[in-house]
This record gives C-alpha cells, structure tokens and sequence, in this order.
C-alpha cells in the first residue's frame, strides 16, 4: 500500500484535464505532473533532430539524449528539453499532429512511464494523460476518467489556441485533430486509453471548472488516509 497519495486522471485530449488537475493541485498542495507534455517534448525533440521513428536505433539514441525537468512557475507546470524551456512549444499544431505517433512507440512509451514513476514515488502528486490510472499508478488511491462532447472539445480548444495568437487554425481543422487523436490514443496497441475499472467517470460538457473542482475534491477527500 503506497504512502503518498497519487491521484491519476485520464481523458480524452482537451478534455480539461489539465485545468483540473492544476486546480487540484493546488487547492491541495500537491505536485502537479502534466504527462502529456512530456510526449510532447519528447515529440519537439524527435521533429527537430528529424528522429525517423522506423529506426528502432534512432529512436533510442534519441531516448538516451534527452532529459526533461519539470518546474513550477506562478502555480502553472513549465518543462524543459534539455534545459530549453519548451512549454509554449510544445502545445503548437505540428507537435499536436505528431504526438500520438511519437506516443504510440513502445520504447518512448517505457522511458516515459518509468520517470513518471519514479516522480510519484514518495510525494503527494496530481498526474494527467491517458494511461496514468491504468499503466502508470494503477495503485493510485483516486482515478478520474475524464470526457466531454467532443465539439464542446474542440470549441474550447480553438478559443484557446485563438486567445494564444494561432488564429489561422479553423474550428474544423481543431475538431479533426482531436477526433484523429481520440483514434490513434484509443486504438494503438501500447497502453490504449481506456478507463481503469476503479476510475470515477467525470464528463465535464456541461460543468463549470468550480463544479468539476467540488466534485473531484469530494471524492479525493474520500479516499484520503485519516
Ligand atoms: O494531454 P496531451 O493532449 O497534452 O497529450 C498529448 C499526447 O500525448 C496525446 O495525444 C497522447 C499522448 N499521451 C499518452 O500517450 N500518454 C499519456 N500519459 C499522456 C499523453
């Protein structure tokens, strides 16, 4: 039975898993982890050495070349390739398009799990992706398996990237990068998001951030040793 808490959420992409996980976090002073972006910065890495992901040697020597490190700034998640601060980067359509290629590989898909794992060892930790609750922490003592109606996703995530300056992005282009990315995450062989028999279900379509953040930290409240 582990000591410190791991609370594991699971999801869709742009399913607010994020927002939820950092409100989370905070409110209980925990260490946030956004696994995703580790994907992704192993992705940036792979896009911007021209890695070819058929060659099993490049791949691994690519693996042993990069090291990612997480910090935290103004209650938000930052990390670093190699010690280049990527956060911002990292969230850009031609990293979206490419990670769940990147992700489906089963080497990536080992280093990866492994530092996750070795980050949630002792401490308190409020992690987010696709397999946290089912490959990562399957011990995790609260799971979350998040969705939502996928063209509430895809507006919320085109009002995103809009407020971020990537205007030239339409609604459509958006709503099909996450229906591509639902299919490759929930079909590929290694570790397919599916949700963990224990996970709470929460679809968030018609949830305010406030609703979602009460109800998650009711059930977190639940579980936690006394
Ligand atoms: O959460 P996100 O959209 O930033 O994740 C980016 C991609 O990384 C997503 O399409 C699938 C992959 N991913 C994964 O395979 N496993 C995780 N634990 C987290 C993300």
């Amino acid at each position: 039975m582990r000591k410190n808490m791991v609370v594991a959420i699971d999801g869709y992409s742009s399913c607010g898993k994020s927002t939820l996980a950092k409100a989370l976090a905070k409110t209980l002073d925990f260490i946030y982890i956004d696994s995703g972006a580790m994907y992704r910065a192993i992705t940036l890495y792979f896009i911007r050495n021209q890695v070819d992901l058929n060659d099993f040697k490049a791949v691994d020597d690519a693996l042993r070349s990069i090291e990612l490190n997480f910090h935290s700034k103004d209650y938000e998640s930052h990390i670093t390739l190699n010690n280049d601060e990527v956060s911002e980067e990292i969230r850009l359509m031609h990293v979206s398009d490419k990670v769940s290629e990147v992700s489906a590989i089963k080497e990536v898909r080992l280093e990866m799990v492994k530092q996750q794992q070795r980050m949630g060892r002792s401490k308190n930790i409020v992690m987010d992706g696709r397999d946290i609750g089912t490959a990562v922490f399957p011990d995790a003592q609260v799971k979350f398996f998040m969705t939502a109606d996928p063209g509430i996703r895809a507006q919320r995530r085109h009002k995103e990237m809009q407020d971020k300056g990537e205007t030239q992005i339409t609604l459509e282009e958006v709503f099909d990068s996450l229906a591509h990315r639902d299919y490759a995450d929930t079909t590929r062989v290694e570790s397919p998001l599916v949700r963990a028999e224990d996970a709470i279900v929460l679809d968030n379509t018609d949830l305010s951030p406030k609703e979602q953040l009460d109800f998650a930290l009711t059930m977190v409240h639940r579980h936690m040793p006394v």
